[in-house]
């Protein structure tokens, strides 16, 4: 059985004042017992939420880190330092940071490095509208996997994230999501069959409280990664609520 993950990727978006009231609000309405719930804040609040995330058993993730462990590398985040900010996660490879020109060479780099700090990496993947029209969606997604499964470690998160529904507000439908992630599943079995059946597989874009539900209903859907969604305390802790 996996436990479900529900994480909030709050992208570029906040201020301390917003950030103070929304994490409050969720310390309280947010149930983290059968599900694990995480929220990524840009790095300069990480620490901020560290300390307003204490004791409510939320968990903190960095939105990307350097493939780099330390050194001359100005306006970089090492892994190191999201541990010593309370991290326990860090999503790597969003499609965001790909379409700047981040290659699946570097975010295997950036995984690797992640591990070695103790962090577990949220392995984002997914085609666009294009890649889909084409045919092509399950061959881009496993392309991309077959990048990031040779060194997968226990604890590793794989986030199924759709271009074309990443806020869009279309969402993957649950079969769609569903018959992606148990290609993820099955490429899984092939390369990492010891790890295959407790990885956990995330679907991403434009969850809602109102579809979260039916997504996570699917069997190979292990919970969500959040954007838009996640920067209001209600419609956050009502996704949370559709996990459990
Ligand atoms: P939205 O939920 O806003 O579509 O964003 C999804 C996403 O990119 C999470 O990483």
């Amino acid at each position: 059985m996996r436990r479900s993950i529900v994480a909030g990727n709050w992208k570029m978006h906040g201020s301390r004042s917003m950030i103070e009231d929304l994490v409050k609000s969720l310390a309280t309405s947010v149930n983290t017992d059968t599900c694990d719930v995480i929220v990524s804040p840009p790095f300069p609040y990480l620490s901020l939420v560290q300390q307003l995330t204490a004791g409510t058993g939320i968990g903190l993730a960095g939105q990307n880190c350097s493939e780099h462990a330390q050194g001359a590398h100005t306006g970089e985040v090492a892994a190191d330092m999201l541990v010593d900010l309370g991290c326990e996660w860090v999503i790597l490879g969003h499609s965001e940071r790909r379409q700047a020109g981040e290659t699946d060479a570097q975010v295997a780099a950036k995984a690797a490095t992640a591990r070695s700090a103790g962090l577990k990496p949220i392995l984002c993947v997914g085609e666009s509208l294009a890649q889909r029209q084409s045919g092509d969606a399950v061959a881009v997604v496993t392309a991309q996997l077959a990048a990031l499964v040779e060194d997968l470690s226990a604890g590793d998160v794989i986030a199924y994230e759709p271009v074309w529904a990443i806020g869009t507000g279309e969402t993957a439908t649950p079969e769609q999501a569903q018959e992606m992630h148990s290609e993820i599943r099955a490429f899984l079995v092939e390369q990492q069959p010891t790890l295959a059946q407790q990885t956990r597989i995330l679907y991403g874009g434009s969850v809602k409280a109102d579809n979260a539900a039916e997504l996570f209903a699917a069997a190979d859907i292990d919970g969500g990664l959040v954007g838009g969604a996640s920067l209001k305390a209600d419609g956050f802790s009502a996704i949370v609520g559709a996990a459990q």
